[in-house]
């Protein structure tokens, strides 16, 4: 069973008829399903049909008539059932349309997976000239419509423009997407309430712009529409007996506002035990009390091989001697942010490579000092993620949380309060949105990544500089993890970055990255 979607261009206003068909070929010699179905503005002209009684672990191919013009023909493929020996994801997110071109997708549409993973910022919400935008004009790839989105019309728009893009086209004819949102579907740092970039007091009601923002996406996007409220993306996906995918939304339907660091600022420093006390209090939620409990008797009932998660924001444990966050917080540090981090980072990695007894009180106290990166990722609820961890430990899962949102990749260890390694996380770099380059410039971000991952415990491997995807391949025993990259965003004429290409392979058993 599975969702084929297309759009029809409208030559006229009122409804329009779709025939769809799929088949076993490429030249629908043998169809095996098809049918009829009607769209019209009240849906934006999308087409989306459910297609049931196909055979599992199968590809197939579909295509869309309306009178006499058809579309172009589509490959998608249905999940395993049963005993499954094999299984892969490519994993992307942050597809930015004004930031450059959509090359990953050119590469993952070429990759032999079965499914797309979408973790989100599908879109984003900005006005032309907003975030990401300084080439865009070069690139003839200026947003529109020309405003920051608020209306079901804005999203219903800027959703077109980016189907538009022929690498984006390529990936979902390639392959089915299974998606959830970020926060840019809506507005920036969304939560349950309210987003960072949303001002009730000039742009509206934020309840009516998530509304209009929900409805494009479902309009727009492969999705098959819950029964119930449209809210709710979380879902569980078998792929046979090896995996079972849960994916999650830690936006909308339960996060807690983030904390942002002026928030803990006292006296010019960062107050490490506000800090730590704010992020970890037991009452703060990410995922909302019906999704937490419905993710662990996902955990407890699954008896797949893996428990994959596929989610937005990182899971694991990213946390910095404060003096280096103070470093990179305007509200403290003013003058020069990177002469400053650079600093602090090459004292922090210096006390980090002794062995305990060789450091210094100063020293040792500026490890002890660490504290939570990204506040608006798990570590800042880390009261749940700690639970969701320990279920994991209790119930021996073998976890692997796929992470977005941040641009860069990562992968780190997840441990357990216990200090039980109970997973892992694999984190994809971003389609096209600028990663830590953009803000520490390419050399120091270079520079960082291994120090980063020297300094963060649970840290393994990190890359700040370049876009590119994930793909992950799953065994009965073994995952193995590969980031691809691409040379540049700034031009069609690109191949792959094989000098960065990254591979992790994780053993069931012991669930370790080395
Ligand atoms: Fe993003």
């Amino acid at each position: 069973r599975l969702i084929i979607w297309t759009r029809v261009t409208p030559r006229e206003p009122g409804f329009v008829t779709v025939e769809w068909e799929v088949a076993s070929d490429d030249g629908f010699a043998d169809i095996v399903a098809s049918g009829v179905g009607n769209t019209d503005e009240a849906v934006d002209f999308t087409l989306k049909a459910d297609v049931t009684g196909l055979a599992a672990g199968t590809t197939y191919f579909y295509r869309f008539r309306v009178g006499d013009v058809l579309s172009t023909t589509a490959r998608t493929r249905t999940a395993p059932s049963g005993a499954t020996a094999s299984a892969a994801f490519a994993v992307v997110s942050c597809s930015n349309y004004p930031a450059g071109y959509f090359n990953v997708y050119r590469e993952v549409a070429a990759q032999p997976v079965d499914a797309v993973l979408h973790l989100g910022d599908y879109i984003y919400e900005y006005a032309p000239g907003g975030y990401a935008s300084a080439n865009a004009e070069a690139l003839g790839r200026v947003v529109q419509p020309a405003s920051e989105l608020f209306s079901l019309a804005d999203y219903r728009g800027r959703y077109a423009q980016y189907r538009t893009d022929p690498d984006l086209q390529a990936a979902h004819g390639a392959h089915p997407f299974i998606v959830v949102w970020d926060d840019h579907e809506i507005a920036n740092d969304a939560w349950r309430e309210g987003a960072e970039n949303h001002d009730p007091a000039t742009e509206g009601e934020y309840s009516e712009r998530r509304a209009a923002a929900i409805q494009a996406w479902y309009e727009w996007l492969p999705v098959r529409p819950p029964a119930s409220e449209q809210e709710i993306i979380y879902r569980r996906l078998p792929y046979g007996d090896l995996v079972d995918l849960i994916m999650l939304d830690t936006r909308v339907i339960g996060r807690d506002r983030q904390f942002v660091y002026p928030d803990f600022v006292s006296g010019g420093r960062i107050d490490i035990d506000a800090t730590r006390a704010a992020s970890n209090a037991a009452d703060r939620t990410l995922l909302g009390a019906e999704q937490l409990a419905w993710l662990e008797t996902q955990l407890i009932d699954s008896s797949a091989r893996w428990q994959v998660l596929g989610q937005q924001v990182l899971m694991a444990r990213y946390l910095l001697p404060a003096p280096i966050l103070e470093a990179l917080e305007p509200s403290i540090s003013g003058g020069d942010a990177l002469a400053a981090g650079t600093a602090a980072v090459l004292a922090a990695v210096a006390a980090k490579n002794k062995i305990p007894e060789e450091r210094t009180v100063e020293e040792q106290a500026l490890l002890d000092s660490a504290v939570p990166y990204n506040l608006d990722a798990w570590d800042g609820y880390a009261f749940e993620r700690d639970r969701v961890l320990e279920v994991a430990r209790q119930m021996n899962s073998r976890l692997v949380a796929l992470a977005g949102d941040t641009h860069n990749a990562w992968a780190s260890q997840l441990v357990a309060s216990t200090g039980e390694v109970v997973g892992v996380e694999l984190a994809t770099a971003s389609v096209s949105s600028p990663g830590l380059e953009a803000v520490l410039g390419v050399d120091a971000a270079g520079l960082f990544s291994p120090l980063i991952a020297t300094l963060v415990d649970d840290l393994v491997y990190a890359n700040l500089i370049d876009r590119g995807y994930l793909v992950t391949r799953f065994g009965q025993d073994t995952v193995t993890a590969e980031w691809r990259y691409v040379s540049t965003i700034d031009s069609q004429d690109y191949s792959e970055k094989t000098a960065a290409f990254r591979q992790q392979v994780v053993q069931r058993g012991d669930l370790l990255l080395t």
